[in-house]
């Protein structure tokens, strides 16, 4: 087993993790999203009419009250592609046809939230500098490859020994095909692939358990039963307040299908379970009978069979193909490898009565607006003027300890001895979840993120070096995969989100969403705030994406109420 190089040292003096930014320049997206018919093509006074109307519009109602105006005059651009419904964003046209000059922004942070503030300013015309403390793009969007060096706080550093070709998503891993992110990956043209997020042949282990069952063979056994007590309890008439005759003959039509039940609406497990051998020129030879009920109840599974029950984790999910890194790579090259100024840590914030100005290492940025899109921790201690309830509420939200391992094999074992194609194990163990890949089936080698906690375990695995976080994923996973697990490791890299320089989190908890999460949603004179920790998708890019959306469309909508 070969491993990422551990050293010590302060990581200040490190030459740093990676720089996959685009080359300068790199495309400015290369798209038109500008207005295409900003001039009316029958021309003549007609056009002047128009734009006169526009002006007004815009100036009384803003840019959403404009664009609404030019939709009802034929001007609103063409789109094949319909935007979300409820956003609108900044074109070049709202201000050539208002005779107004864009605005300049200083944004803080070139994570996803930045990034796209940045992107859809940019479109517009908007003079953006985005200010990145690291030398790198991408805030909590990291994807690590061969050759990458992860610093800690604390001083502890990494070097991912991984082969070319092995990527390992050390922050945010899939997407669900009702977020944002998916319209942005659209927009830029990352390629996606589909990320199995539920897999019945991966597996549930629990401290309940004696050994780890695959999670077809946990469900079919808790609906079993479960359907087995309501279906007797209905049957002998326990649910009659609530049920008429038709219902409970419904109801036990039902349970009978969701349970697998006999005729005696008993449940003795059945092949739902798995088989031992599967059929094919031969009959199967299916897994035996289920545990007992109480055995069932005991092994405590609740959680691990429904974690893709909820509306952010269930199948189908996404993946850009490559790396989770091809969003904020593509966003950084829409938004001009020029306009971002990473190594360029904040170091004080102020509102002036005409604009901003923000310091920082490299200098002091002066603009007329701000969009502070750091983690509010980070913010808090940052010197600033935005006032007393503002500095409360940034102190509010509490961070939240998250860890990954990366666990890279040079053969991929859980394919050919375990058929697991992609999902997630889930345990109760302090590595909580193993990840298999959603890509590269059947190439000779693999990672698999060999923890993925939170809380009370990232904390604990945190605390350690790499070496000793390594030894513990191997000693949990070892009790569901065995020997193979520790034996056939390759290499490995660890992350703890609280101990990441400039971002000291996985995510935030607000320990309630009154006062300061309002108060945040509006700017404090010229300085507006963008995160995922700002909506009611924290932990997911799609919460920093429409996050941004609404500080832009804000923003844009006091520049075009602003005289010109
Ligand atoms: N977005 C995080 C996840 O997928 C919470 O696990």
């Amino acid at each position: 087993m070969s491993d990422s190089e551990e050293t010590g040292g302060d990581p200040a003096d490190e030459p740093g993790a990676k720089g996959p930014l685009p080359a300068a320049g790199a495309a400015a997206d290369g798209r038109d999203h500008g207005a295409r018919r900003t001039s009316d093509r029958r021309g003549g006074a007609g056009a002047m009419t128009r734009r006169a109307l526009l002006v007004g519009v815009g100036a009384a109602g803003g840019a959403g009250a404009m664009f609404a105006a030019m939709g009802a005059l034929g001007l609103a651009p063409e789109s094949h592609a319909p935007e979300r419904k409820d956003f609108v964003p900044p074109r070049p046209s709202d201000f050539s046809l208002s005779g107004r000059g864009a605005a300049k922004v200083v944004v803080l942070g070139a994570g996803v939230a930045g990034l796209t503030c940045a992107y859809e300013l940019g479109k517009a015309g908007y003079d953006c500098t985005v200010l990145e403390a690291a030398d790198r793009v991408g805030g909590r969007n990291l994807t690590l490859r061969a050759g990458d060096r992860l610093a800690e706080n604390g001083g502890r550093t990494q070097t991912a020994a991984f082969e070319e070709g092995t990527y390992f998503n050390a922050g945010p891993g899939r997407i669900a095909p009702w977020m944002v992110a998916m319209d942005y990956c659209r927009e830029l043209g990352v390629p996606i692939e589909t990320f199995v997020n539920n897999n019945a042949s991966a597996y549930v282990y629990t401290r309940g358990m004696s050994a780890p069952v695959r999670a077809r063979t946990a469900r079919a056994d808790m609906y079993g039963y479960v359907a087995e007590l309501l279906a007797k309890a209905s049957s002998a008439g326990a649910l009659n307040r609530r049920l008429t005759g038709q219902d409970r003959e419904r109801l036990g039509e039902f349970l009978r299908r969701f349970g697998d039940l006999g005729p005696d609406l008993a449940y003795r497990g059945s092949t739902r379970r798995g088989f031992e051998t599967y059929p094919g020129v031969a009959d199967g030879v299916p897994l035996g009978a289920p545990p007992s009920l109480a055995d069932v109840f005991a092994a405590g599974m609740g959680r691990a069979i429904t974690m893709d029950f909820g509306y952010d984790q269930a199948m189908p999910m996404f993946q850009p193909v490559g790396g989770m890194d091809a969003i904020v790579t593509a966003l950084a090259g829409a938004v001009g490898r020029d306009r971002i100024r990473t190594g360029s840590r904040v170091t004080g914030l102020r509102n002036l009565p005409d604009g901003v100005e923000v310091t920082h290492q490299g200098g002091t940025v002066r603009a007329d607006y701000c969009v502070a899109a750091l983690p509010p921790h980070l913010l808090a201690r940052l010197p600033h003027n935005l006032g007393s309830s503002v500095a409360a509420a940034l102190r509010a939200p509490v961070p939240v300890a998250a860890g990954k391992i990366g666990l890279e094999y040079g053969r991929r074992w859980w394919e050919i001895d375990d058929r697991i194609y992609g999902g997630v194990t889930e345990t109760d163990l302090d590595i909580t979840h193993i990840w298999y890949p959603s890509h590269g089936y059947h190439s000779r080698s693999g990672l698999v993120v060999g923890y993925y906690n939170t809380e009370e375990n990232a904390e604990l695995y945190g605390r350690l070096p790499h070496h000793e976080r390594r030894a513990r994923a191997l000693t949990q996973g070892k009790k569901i995969h065995g020997e193979k697990y520790r034996a056939e490791l390759r290499s490995s890299l660890s992350i703890a989100w609280h101990r990441q320089p400039h971002i000291e989190g996985g995510w935030v908890r607000w320990p309630s969403y009154e006062g300061g999460f309002a108060l945040l949603q509006r700017p404090a004179g010229r300085v507006y705030f963008a995160g995922d920790w700002l909506t009611h998708l924290v932990a997911w890019q799609a919460g920093a994406m429409e996050s941004a959306r609404k500080a832009v469309t804000e923003l844009h909508s006091r520049v075009m109420r602003t005289p010109s």
